[in-house]
């Protein structure tokens, strides 16, 4: 999707958040849907699927494969499954937008075809390296063009049959993990992946959800090529990477007290709850349960001053998503927060460190970025015009920001939003955030 529009936010000093509030579904677990879903025998059925730009962007690439996808609305979508053998060669490459999951994961899953394609995306999605995934699955035997800078578009040649490798991930990275399971389901044998650090698993539970055994030895998660994929329903819990901006807004507005419902709070994915904990923020989860194998609760928050922290590292990759807001919430502390062992940031929609740095820097925030992190002194935003870089993340987390200031927040380039979180605006105005677009 482009970003030539530049739709502009302005959020307006104050306030506070209030009520209950849904927030979209979960992103990754949504591309894992149309992926698994379309190469399942049967039909699946997916209520709560995020309605973003990047969910639909994998939607079109496996309907130019030849899969019938039903957008039914409101989250719903059908998805008539061809068996993982299915699949047939696109007219034309597939544009994957600004999805970073899509390609990845899709590298792995196009591998394994015995055809031809090529997948490409927006400007950003192609500065991002993808060297992570085709050197692996050149070692399965793959072939796969890229640019000599290792970046997209991918051109993938199915033609060879893969063969399982046992693969220790030079970072902590679950769409290069994924990318791998998914192109050992094809090949020969068995294909192991151990992670550094844990990812998010939803790769691991969704295969075994649709019938594919997938074995986990501490780090290690392996699987037999050969298998087949079982149709299977799936109830998408609400993003907790959206439901972040809001936990962040609500615990730095003086006054807040939201409930956020039905948010997922899968084990690999709640670092951003231990983290503001850990600064002092009022969090508490009440009605768990566990929903289509992933753990999911209502999350109240109520306003909390919140004190600096250095962040533990073990939390980095189970927050990776969740910096940009968490930057914010450090800016409204009491004390210097220290962010280290993060460089995966400066390789996301855009580089999380430097945007945000800059964008802090303007608001009047003391902030230092280093290679791997950044250190934040607490100040008051002062307003100012800032940039998200067309990163999604970025546009909404400043936007939160606003509840602190003292005058009228400006981002340019917020198009992305849509992305990850339609909606976005809407939502935060009914909870009290003062912001148009
Ligand atoms: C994702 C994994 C993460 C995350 C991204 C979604 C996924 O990327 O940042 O938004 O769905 O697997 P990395 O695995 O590269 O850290």
């Amino acid at each position: 999707m482009s970003s030539t529009n530049n739709i502009i936010f302005t959020a307006k000093p104050g306030g506070c958040l209030k009520g209950t509030l849904r927030v979209p579904g979960d992103k990754s677990i949504s591309h894992r849907s149309i992926m698994f879903g379309s190469l399942a025998d049967g039909i699946t059925d997916v209520s709560g699927f995020l309605e973003g730009e990047d969910c639909f962007s994998t939607m079109r690439a496996f309907r130019s494969m030849g899969v019938e996808i039903e957008h039914l609305g409101e989250g719903r979508v059908r998805i008539h499954g061809v068996g993982l053998h299915g699949l047939k060669q696109p007219d034309a490459p597939l544009d994957l937008g600004n999805s970073g999951t899509s390609m990845r994961l899709m590298a792995g899953l196009c591998a394994g075809q015995n055809f031809t394609v090529t997948l490409t995306g927006d400007t950003s999605l192609s500065t991002r390296p993808m060297r992570r995934v085709t050197d692996p699955l050149h070692e399965m035997g793959a072939t796969i063009g890229s640019t000599e800078k290792g970046t997209p578009p991918l051109v993938i040649n199915g033609a060879n049959k893969l063969k399982g490798i046992s693969y220790t991930l030079p970072m902590a990275s679950a769409q290069v993990k994924s990318c791998l399971l998914l192109a050992g389901m094809y090949a020969d044998g068995k294909t192991c992946v151990t992670e550094p650090a844990p990812t998010r698993d939803h790769t691991e539970r969704m295969l075994q959800g649709f019938g594919y055994k997938v074995d986990r030895d501490g780090p290690t998660a392996c699987l037999e090529g050969g298998g087949k994929l079982t149709a299977a329903n799936i109830d998408v819990p609400a993003d907790i990477s959206s439901a972040t901006f809001f936990m962040v807004g609500a615990s730095i507005a003086e006054g807040s007290d939201i409930l956020l419902e039905n948010v997922g709070i899968n084990p690999t994915r709640d670092g951003v709850i231990s983290i503001l904990k850990l600064m002092g923020a009022d969090i508490t989860l009440t009605n768990e349960k566990e929903i289509c194998g992933e753990p999911v609760a209502d999350i109240r928050v109520k306003y909390a001053p919140l004190k600096g922290i250095d962040i533990p590292e073990e939390l980095v990759p189970l927050a990776i998503d969740e910096f940009p807001a968490i930057f914010v919430a450090a800016a409204c502390a009491e004390g210097v927060t220290r962010l280290t062992g993060a460089e995966e940031l400066r390789v996301k929609e855009s580089d999380r460190i430097q945007v945000m740095a800059d964008g802090l820097l303007t608001l009047g925030i003391n902030v230092e970025p280093t290679p791997d992190g950044i250190v934040i002194q607490p100040g008051t935003f002062k307003g100012g015009e800032v940039d998200s870089h067309g990163d999604h993340r970025i546009a909404m987390s400043f936007s939160m920001a606003a509840l602190r200031s003292t005058a009228d927040i400006t981002i340019n380039d917020c198009d992305n939003v849509n992305t990850s979180f339609p909606h976005f605006i809407e939502i935060a105005k009914q909870s009290g955030l003062n912001i148009s677009s």
